[in-house]
């Protein structure tokens, strides 16, 4: 990939240990069977997304149509082409969730953070999600910031949830 196309100015060094990592992964796997898979998970931990430049940098560095790469992203939701928030909140909106107040959760969040479900905030430190059960149906409604799970959850809460973030 031609690395000034995803470098900017403020972290070119970082973008660039990126890409050498990436480039390294690619080595590693480019001969294995059904690496694609392997091989994107990898860039992404690494590059935190996969925006089509990285895309065309992966197919090319394994001599396979973009189309193909594109295919695999698109289809897999865990694959995102947007960068993401530092942290993942998750709210659960399974059916023990929904019906003790989850929704009325997403609604406050979405003020909070002034995002839809699916977006990150503007300065970068959290994506905004939903759940399908999170395992804490007893003690509904849950949320999930990153790994940890917050449980009876009501929107009074909230405000002081994020500050810890
Ligand atoms: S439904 Fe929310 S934790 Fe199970």
């Amino acid at each position: 990939m031609n690395t000034e196309a995803v470098k900017c100015d403020c972290c070119a060094s970082d973008e660039t240990q990126k890409l050498e990592q990436i480039t390294n992964v690619i080595d590693l796997y480019k001969n294995k069977s059904g690496s694609l898979i392997q091989i994107l998970h990898l860039a992404q931990q690494i590059y935190g997304h996969l925006p089509l430049k990285l895309q065309e940098y992966i197919a090319n560095s394994l001599g396979i149509p973009l189309s193909e790469v594109s295919g695999v992203v698109t289809f897999y939701s865990f694959f995102t082409t947007k960068p993401r928030g530092k942290h993942t909140i998750r709210v659960c909106l399974g059916t023990a969730c929904y019906v003790r107040g989850g929704k009325k959760l997403v609604e406050r969040l979405e003020e909070l953070l002034n995002i839809q479900i699916g977006e990150t905030t503007e300065d970068g430190r959290f994506t905004f999600e939903i759940a399908r059960c999170i395992g804490a149906c007893g003690l509904a409604p849950a949320i999930m910031i990153d790994d940890v799970v917050y449980k009876q959850v009501n929107v009074n809460k909230l405000e002081s949830i994020l500050s810890k973030y």
